[in-house]
């Protein structure tokens, strides 16, 4: 059994963005995009670590807001749909930034983005051409003939697969309102200011939920979805110190929205959002309806009465919780001895692996018997093998990708049928008998999983 000193300082303050961008590529969380090229501006690939955390986000999003509900369903819309959709959600119109060019370096910037009067670029002072409005959805060309009339676009959000498919969900499903509609998937922006690594990017997935509710109710849905969406954060794990919900000022809504309320995160460059829940009225399905000549209404049987119903949204990114889970479980410890240890804190439930098993060494006795073991575990916990390099280095390399537990199996394994289990945080070694092995694993892991508060207890 290895022994290691436990730590004695840590610290507090967030890790520069730098350093979680180079743990994500040494580790295999997120490269950049075509890195043999060149890369390609504001593209990222996800690693094989990357694509387990993305995997557990969206499962757990899926887990609390479908299968665990009566009152929503999933859908999956097409990603490239008829351009009309696009004229009705008022995306072709006024989903825009504005735009002003420098004109001595021709820098293009946001206008709403200057400080001041200088171009960020190269410093020259009020030499910018008038700002015009750009808009923000990538377009694309279906089929062979490059003309006006095959023009499409990539959706900018997934929200609209949901309210053109409002009447076909509430036929086959039957549901009576307050009922919701989820989906999960990729939705494109041409972002003129791509920064921060995956927080803004063009390609990126979203997890949304339209809320169909009678007008005169959505004000107190409204507030029951601020409240349990900021629970699903606590859930992942994210320090309630590093969250906030913050209401959009009437200047700032989107050209949908009534009101807005986002969940915001604490970051080394400032607060920044990392879901929106937007009140957005009968304002799509009325826009629908208008556009398409069809009645998007809901027949209520018990008062005979057609409604438009309004609509509660949290739109969340799923790159952006990841980004945000690297940054809020990121730790630097000084160990006794004076080393210095990298640890993420992650949620077990967010860990790319749960577990990891490692003999103490290659020793030709010790890898069959831990491999063994690793096939009574790998049914039941995402788990990792690794008997590469020094005991030492295989603990670091697990505590640095955020592995909340290892099972170490050594000499006295092969005696005693008992291995240890290593906590990531505490780094307190256990002996357990590996006929009890997944049960003191299922045990340990719900213990490290953060305390979710009820309802009544959230103050937002
Ligand atoms: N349907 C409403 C909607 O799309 P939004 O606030 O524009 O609202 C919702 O987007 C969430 O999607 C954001 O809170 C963010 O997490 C994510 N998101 C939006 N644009 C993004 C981008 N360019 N890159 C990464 N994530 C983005």
């Amino acid at each position: 059994m290895a022994s290691e000193s436990p730590n004695i300082e840590q610290s507090e303050d967030q890790p520069a963005l730098e350093t979680i961008v180079s743990l994500a590529k040494r580790r295999g969380f997120v490269y950049p995009s075509a890195e043999i090229y060149g890369g390609f501006a504001a593209s990222y690939d996800y690693g094989p670590l990357g694509v387990e955390i993305k995997r557990q986000i969206r499962d757990l999003w899926w887990q609390s807001m479908v299968r665990e509900r009566e009152d929503i369903v999933g859908i999956e819309a097409a990603i490239i749909t008829n351009p009309r959709v696009w004229e009705a959600s008022g995306h072709l119109d006024v989903f825009s930034d504005p735009l002003i060019d420098c004109l001595k370096c021709n820098a293009r910037i946001r206008a709403d983005h200057l400080e001041g009067n200088q171009c960020p670029e190269c410093g020259a002072e009020d030499q910018f051409t008038e700002a015009r409005e750009f808009n923000l959805m990538l377009r694309t060309q279906v089929g062979p003939v490059e003309d006006d009339s095959a023009t499409a676009y990539l959706r900018p959000e997934t929200a609209q697969g949901m309210f053109i498919n409002f009447e076909n969900v509430q036929t086959t499903t039957r549901k009576r309102l307050p009922f919701g509609i989820a989906q999960i998937g990729k939705s494109f922006r041409n972002e003129i200011t791509t920064k921060q690594f995956i927080f803004r990017t063009r390609e990126f997935e979203q997890m949304e939920m339209e809320f169909f509710c009678r007008p005169e109710e959505s004000l107190e849905w409204h507030s029951y979805w601020k409240k349990e969406r900021l629970r699903w954060y606590y859930r992942l794990g994210i320090r309630s110190e590093n969250l906030r919900m913050r209401d959009h000022d009437a200047e700032e809504l989107s050209h949908y929205s009534s009101g807005t309320s986002d969940i915001e995160v604490r970051y080394r460059w400032g607060w920044g959002e990392l879901e929106g829940i937007a009140h957005r009225g009968d304002y799509d399905l009325s826009q629908h309806s208008s556009h398409s000549g069809k009645k998007l209404t809901y027949f209520d049987p018990d008062t005979n009465e057609h409604i438009v119903p309004h609509v509660i949204e949290p739109a969340a990114g799923v790159d952006r919780i990841l980004l945000t889970l690297l940054i809020d479980a990121y730790n630097e410890e000084t160990t006794a001895n004076g080393e210095t240890r990298t640890v993420l804190k992650l949620a077990p439930e967010v860990a790319p692996a749960e577990i990891a098993v490692l003999p103490l060494s290659r020793n030709e006795r010790l890898v069959p018997t831990a491999k063994k073991i690793h096939d009574l575990i790998r049914p039941h916990f995402r788990s990792q093998y690794d008997d590469a390099q020094s005991i030492g280095r295989r603990y670091r390399r697990q505590d640095e990708i955020g592995t909340p537990l290892a099972v170490t199996v050594d000499f006295d394994t092969l005696d005693d049928d008992a291995v240890t289990i290593r906590d990531r945080d505490t780094m307190e070694q256990i002996r357990v008998p590996i006929n009890k092995i997944n049960e003191s694993i299922a045990n340990r892991l719900a213990e490290l999983t953060p305390h979710v508060p009820e309802m009544d207890e959230i103050n937002v």
